[in-house]
Formats: C-alpha cells, sequence, structure tokens
C-alpha cells in the first residue's frame, strides 16, 4: 500500500502489520529505580482533564506531562540517563555500585577523565546528553541539524555542552556524531545505524519509567487501565518503549502514534510494510518529530505493536498548544501534539473509520503522552498568548 501524498489535512492509517497476538517482555523495574537515584527525582503529572473530554465526548482525557522532567523540559532525559549510565557500565566492564547518587557516581567514577560523551539532536535529546555530562563531570559534543532554533542551542550550550551545527538534516547529525566515539568518548544515540543498536535499546528502556508511574497513579486512584493512547512519533524510540508496556499483557486498547504530515516516515513504512525513508526537507513546527527514518531498533514493536498512524498539519500541534493551556498544561509544539492528534481524529474526515469503531465514545479513557514543555518560550507566547508561567506549572526555561 503506498499512501497518497500528505498536505496540511490529517492521514490516518489502520496499520496493517498490526499483530494483536504478539506479545513484548514487560518493563524492567531496575530502570525505575535508577531513576529514581537521580537529583531531585518526582513523578510527572497525570493530568485529569474534564473540559478537554467534555469537548471530546469521552469519558476521561488523561495528560501525562512531560513538560518538566528532573529540570529539563521533556521526558528525553529517561532515555539519555539510562542509555548513558549503561554505556558506562559497559565501558568501565563492571557496575560502579553501591552508589547513592549522582555526585557519589561521578566521584566513582572520576579516573576515567578527561572523557566526553557525543550525540546528536533536535534539541531535547542531546540537551539531556549534556545534562548528564555535566553530571558526572564529562565533556560533552552535541551536533544539530541545519536550522535548529537558537533557543534550542543556547539551552544546550547552558549545560556546558559545545554544539556543532551540521550542513543537512537530523539525519546528517547522527552520521557525524558517530565519528566521536573512541576510548574517551561515548556516543549516546537515541537512533541507530547498523553495527550501533545496544545504546538506543537502552534509551527505549529508559522512556518506561513513564508507564511505571502512570501505572501507579491509575493504580492508587482507582481508575482503570486507559483504552486509546496516543503518542509522539519522531524515530519511534519511545512508542517501543510505550509498545513495551501495553503489549506485554492482554490490553484490549488501541495504541495511536501522530507524526507531522511531512516527517511521516513510520506511518509511511507500516503501509508499504517495510521501514521506508520520507526524504525532508521536514519542516514542521514539532520539530522533535521531523525524522526521515524510522529506528531500526524500534521498528520491529512500533511495525507490530500500534494500531493506528496519523499524521497531522502544524496548525493542529499549535490547537494542541492552546486547548493544553486551557487545562492548566504548558505543551510545547512536539508535546501537544497528541492532543493535536485527538483534534484531528475527532473532526477530520480522514478519521471517520476511527470514530466509528467507538473509540472517542462516551466511555472512554484516553491517555495523551505530552512529551515536551515550553522549550521556545517565544513562539510559546506567540501561539498560546501567555508566556508559560501564567498557565500552569513554571518550567525549567533556560539554566
Ligand atoms: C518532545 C519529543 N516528543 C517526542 C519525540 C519522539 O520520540 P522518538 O523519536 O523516540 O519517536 C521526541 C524526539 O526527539 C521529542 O523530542
Amino acid at each position: 500500500m503506498t499512501l497518497p501524498p500528505t498536505g496540511s489535512e490529517s492521514l490516518l492509517l489502520h496499520n496493517p502489520l498490526f499483530d494483536a497476538e504478539k506479545r513484548w517482555p514487560a518493563p524492567d523495574p531496575v530502570v525505575w529505580s535508577f531513576h529514581r537515584r537521580m537529583p531531585a527525582y518526582l513523578a510527572t503529572t497525570l493530568f485529569d482533564c474534564p473540559e478537554l473530554a467534555r469537548k471530546y465526548g469521552v469519558k476521561r482525557v488523561l495528560v501525562k506531562a512531560e513538560t518538566q522532567r528532573l529540570g529539563l523540559p521533556s521526558f528525553k532525559i529517561l532515555g539519555a540517563s539510562w542509555a548513558t549510565y549503561r554505556a558506562l557500565c559497559d565501558h568501565l566492564g563492571f557496575e560502579p555500585e553501591p552508589w547513592l547518587n549522582i555526585n557519589d557516581l561521578a566521584r566513582r567514577i572520576s579516573y576515567l577523565k578527561p572523557f566526553a560523551l557525543a550525540a546528536a539532536t533536535d534539541g531535547n535529546h542531546g540537551r539531556a546528553v549534556a545534562f548528564m555530562a555535566r553530571l558526572l563531570g564529562f565533556q560533552c559534543h552535541i551536533f544539530v541539524p541545519a536550522g535548529t532554533v537558537p533557543a534550542r542551542i543556547h539551552a544546550i550550550q547552558n549545560e556546558g555542552a559545545a554544539v556543532t551545527v551540521v550542513e543537512g538534516d537530523y539525519d546528517a547529525a547522527v552520521a557525524r556524531s558517530a565519528e566521536e566515539a573512541s576510548d574517551r568518548c561515548l556516543v549516546i544515540s537515541d537512533t541507530s545505524w547498523p553495527g550501533y543498536d545496544v545504546t538506543p535499546r537502552r534509551v527505549v528502556e529508559g522512556y518506561t519509567t513513564i508507564y511505571m508511574e502512570i501505572e501507579q497513579a491509575l493504580r492508587s486512584a482507582g481508575i482503570p487501565d486507559p483504552d486509546v493512547v496516543v503518542v509522539p512519533v519522531g524515530v519511534g524510540a519511545f512508542m517501543s518503549a510505550t509498545v513495551s508496556y501495553f503489549r506485554s499483557r492482554a490490553w484490549k486498547g488501541a495504541l495511536v502514534g501522530v507524526e507531522p504530515a511531512d516527517a511521516n516516515c513510520v506511518q509511511a513504512s507500516a503501509a508499504k510494510g517495510e521501514m521506508t525513508a520520507v526524504p525532508g526537507p521536514h519542516s514542521s513546527i514539532m520539530v522533535g518529530l521531523n525524522c526521515g527514518l524510522p529506528s531500526p531498533v524500534a521498528w520491529p514493536r512500533v511495525s507490530t505493536g500500534v494500531d493506528w498512524m496519523i499524521s497531522i498539519g502544524d496548525h493542529r500541534a499549535r490547537q494542541g498548544m492552546q486547548e493544553l493551556a486551557s487545562a492548566g498544561v504548558v505543551a510545547g509544539e512536539t508535546g501537544a501534539a497528541a492532543l493535536g492528534a485527538l483534534a484531528a481524529l475527532y473532526e477530520d474526515a480522514s478519521a471517520a473509520e476511527f470514530r466509528e469503531r467507538g473509540l472517542l465514545g462516551p466511555d472512554k479513557t484516553l491517555l495523551l503522552i505530552v512529551t515536551e514543555g515550553a522549550t521556545d518560550r517565544g513562539n510559546y507566547q506567540a501561539v498560546v498568548g501567555r508566556p508559560p508561567e501564567e498557565v500552569g506549572t513554571l518550567l525549567t526555561l533556560s539554566r
């Protein structure tokens, strides 16, 4: 199957590769234990948003707000921190246990210095790797694609990292970062390539903490599992973690992945039946999702575990930012994609099949993962009409 060309309207695909019988190993609780030893660890908030539930005609809309995670404005530090730790253990050849906190860990491994971390990024992952390097007292070199907005570059530099702008897109930045690998530098990439897949798998494992926290919050509030879960998709690593959690057991709900209209590589790959590239330029304001090729490490879980894939235009992301702001949640452009997808599923002609199957019925509980806070303050104010601190929880915007 080949998809029609995408424009600014949404496009919905009922994933032909979905396999309802397939089960994946459940997340390892050791990952969550690791994150609880990070400085200032707190579970992020799971918002119950009755006004959004009313608007979209469903029983409940839950929003997991990854807008402030370990002091950074996105969920990415969960993957970067766990993957860095595991890569260090592999480099050392042993686990530097017992350590109480990151300062203690940094002291135990200080003999490695001078030592560095490197990564490519569209913003959030690189900032998270830079943050880890700073905590561990390492140097850091981050590669960003041409056109990365200055606010994102400055946020990475403020973590003490050197930033190089690579001529080309995200995939070019990934290729350049791979050249940094040496016995004094670990490359912490969230996407894989032939011969490099251990660390990207660790990144995926790191993200599963989000679902352990959600499970705990739902259990303690006596709320059953959600019926529909909507997750933003770039290379698919985060969705792969989502599949690990929901498809490790007999869950009857539906997983929906959302991508930008001109960077819908996971949707296009599912339609074609194999991984396929969607060439750039990718210019969506949902910058964290501007990816042209799924991660090979993520693809097996994503291709078989996701029920629906929707691609949306930027106007839906803006709408998501505004509606989340009304609910008191500060979501950046990428972070708001899940609510933008809900709006498209609710309204667009292309999503009629989704509605006809009753997935937005009055008995349904929806879970939206908001993966990012206001990382571009100027644009946030332009879209929402108010600065982030007037909307909800005050975010760590810059250091
Ligand atoms: C804020 C945000 N949300 C979602 C994603 C998508 O994650 P993945 O690339 O693992 O699909 C990214 C990726 O950079 C991101 O930065």
